[in-house]
């Protein structure tokens, strides 16, 4: 009997001197490793295996995730959060032009910095067809192939309400395309400060004086 503690003992001590020394972040041997790491799946990864079936009492077979995405859709009509702005609550209709028009103004003060980011973003997008001075003449249009898009400074420019544009920058025009998956809200907004440099009416245009407040 006393042998066997003796060498129990001694067992002991070996197993504490031989695991000093041990690189202190080596966790050794792990029982069961599913544990401590969880087999995560892929938010947006599509697995064939996640989709199983389960028969209820009545005997109906309910099929559970059958289109194999790990991750659900959101409701319809879900916002991200943050992206409040990118809501647009007019339809793709001359009468919501109109309204556009009336309603909506430039939520952005037209400070020096506003105005630099607008021109760099008119720079990079606009200027093919509306050309640097926004006079309609840019280089898409210099072959005559592209019909000249309006002239900034024209009195139809002049005159068209901030929201307009805005609603013009958002769905696009005829021939102009939309900018709204290239330009934030805010970008579309600083476009048209410096637009409004370029046609030479900085304040607040005619149409859009005689806004209802909201
Ligand atoms: C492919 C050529 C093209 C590009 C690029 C283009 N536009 Fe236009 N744009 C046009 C044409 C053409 C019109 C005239 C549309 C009409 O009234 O038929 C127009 C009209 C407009 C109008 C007047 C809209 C209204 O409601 O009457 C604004 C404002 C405008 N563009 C801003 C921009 C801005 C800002 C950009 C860059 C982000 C841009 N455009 C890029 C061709 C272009």
């Amino acid at each position: 009997m006393k042998h066997t503690i003796k060498l129990f003992l001694s067992g002991l001590a070996i197993v504490a001197v031989s695991s000093c020394g041990r690189d202190a972040n080596d966790p050794g041997i792990e029982y069961a490793p599913d544990m401590y790491v969880s087999k995560g799946y892929e938010p947006y990864s599509q697995l064939a295996d996640v989709t199983r079936s389960i028969t209820d009492e009545n005997g109906k077979t309910w099929v559970i995730n059958s289109d194999g995405k790990n991750m659900r859709e959101p409701v319809k009509g879900t916002i991200a959060r943050g992206q409040l702005d990118y809501v647009f609550p007019y339809a793709k209709t001359p009468e919501d032009y109109e309204r556009a028009g009336a309603e909506l103004k430039n939520p952005l003060a037209a400070t020096e910095e506003n105005l630099a980011e607008g021109k760099r973003l008119y720079e990079i997008n606009c200027t093919p067809c509306h050309g640097t001075n926004g006079k309609g003449d840019g280089t898409i249009v210099q072959d005559g192939k592209y019909p000249p898009p309006p002239s900034y400074d024209s009195d139809r420019i002049k005159t068209t309400a901030d929201g307009k544009m805005y609603f013009s920058i958002t769905y696009g025009k005829n021939l102009m395309g939309s900018y709204a998956s290239s330009l934030s809200p805010t970008e579309r907004w600083q476009v048209i400060h410096y637009i409004r440099t370029l046609s030479g009416n900085a304040a607040a245009p005619a149409d859009s004086t005689t806004v209802p407040k909201q």
